[in-house]
């Protein structure tokens, strides 16, 4: 009788060490399966219930970038997985590929409430932010190629992730979006229509804009991610003079002179794209003739982001 507590509790306590590590193991190194869209449901704070989806290549860097792409109204994660060349981009440069999906009916993004639009203030900026710090902890990956783009509402949401959370971000390129803070809901709803900015009749000046993209992340004065401003000049959805309120307010945050800048280019990168240079860390890209959205160009993409 004696001899068979011993082995029941020797075999109990055996199974509790071995159940016990492996639940360390899994808490230190929680990784997907590679080569396909994972979803992550626990990733740390998400004050938004923003979802999380991630893409990590089979040929993963040692030290890897990241690239957080995100989806445009009525998209989701699968949709922008599947119709951006993201991925096959990972595949073939080794980084990790993040696609938030927007908790909203209509899936746009928050980029109108005070919580999204400031640094740490529990909006949809906060969780995406939270996926960044992540995705690094658990990947070992390259903080110095961290990365932001999206289209639309995605590019909206890129704006207002390079203005609140500079310090996570090398570059990020825009896709036919607004500038941060100007889809801004005076009764501080979540997720609104702005159809003043929309419509392009947000108007202002360079160091008013700039202003509003600072006082996101108020004291902060670190280095910002270098950005890219695509927009089509037949956008009626987000009228093309976002593009130029866009421009004017990252030449106020980098101290350009928005009204004389460095270069210009015609047709580049293709016909009927103009390039603009205001300064290292602002591109502007007005294509003309093209509607809302702009097309994703990826091999522009890993060129501005410097894979
Ligand atoms: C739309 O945004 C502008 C700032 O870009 C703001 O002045 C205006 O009040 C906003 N409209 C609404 C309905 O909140």
């Amino acid at each position: 009788m004696r001899r068979q507590f011993f082995l029941f509790f020797t075999t109990f306590f055996l199974f509790l060490a071995f159940s016990s590590a492996r639940t360390l193991e899994k808490d230190v190194n929680q990784r997907v399966t590679a080569g396909s869209l994972q979803q992550v449901t626990s990733f740390g704070s998400n004050p938004s219930g923003t979802l999380m989806y991630i893409y990590v290549p089979k040929k993963l860097s040692a030290k890897p970038g990241i690239v957080v792409a995100i989806h445009y109204c009525t998209g989701t994660a699968q949709a922008y997985y599947t119709g951006s060349p993201y991925a096959q981009l990972a595949e073939q440069y080794g980084f990790i590929v993040i696609y938030p999906q927007s908790p909203y009916s209509g899936t746009c993004w928050d980029v109108s409430s005070q919580a999204s639009l400031t640094h740490n203030g529990g909006g949809d900026s906060n969780s995406i932010a939270n996926m960044v710090t992540w995705t690094i902890s658990q990947y070992d990956a390259d903080t110095s190629k961290v990365f932001v783009t999206g289209s639309s509402s995605g590019a909206m949401m890129t704006n207002v992730m390079a203005a609140t959370y500079p310090e996570l971000f090398k570059a990020a390129t825009v896709y036919s979006g607004v500038g941060a803070g100007c889809f801004y809901s005076a009764s501080n709803q979540v997720d609104a229509w702005n159809s003043s900015c929309a419509e392009g009749h947000v108007i202002s000046n360079p160091s008013v804009w700039a202003g509003i993209a600072e006082s996101m992340y108020s004291g902060y004065s670190g280095p910002r991610p270098r950005m890219q401003i695509y927009h089509g000049s037949a956008d009626t959805t987000l009228y093309p003079q976002n593009y130029h309120e866009t421009c004017k307010q990252w030449a106020g945050v980098f101290g350009y002179n928005y009204d004389a800048p460095q270069s210009t280019f015609a047709n580049t990168p293709q016909a009927n794209y103009q390039t603009t240079n205001w300064g290292p860390n602002l591109q502007g890209i007005f294509a003309t003739g093209v509607g809302h959205t702009v097309p994703i160009h990826g091999a522009q993409d890993m060129e501005w982001f410097g894979f």
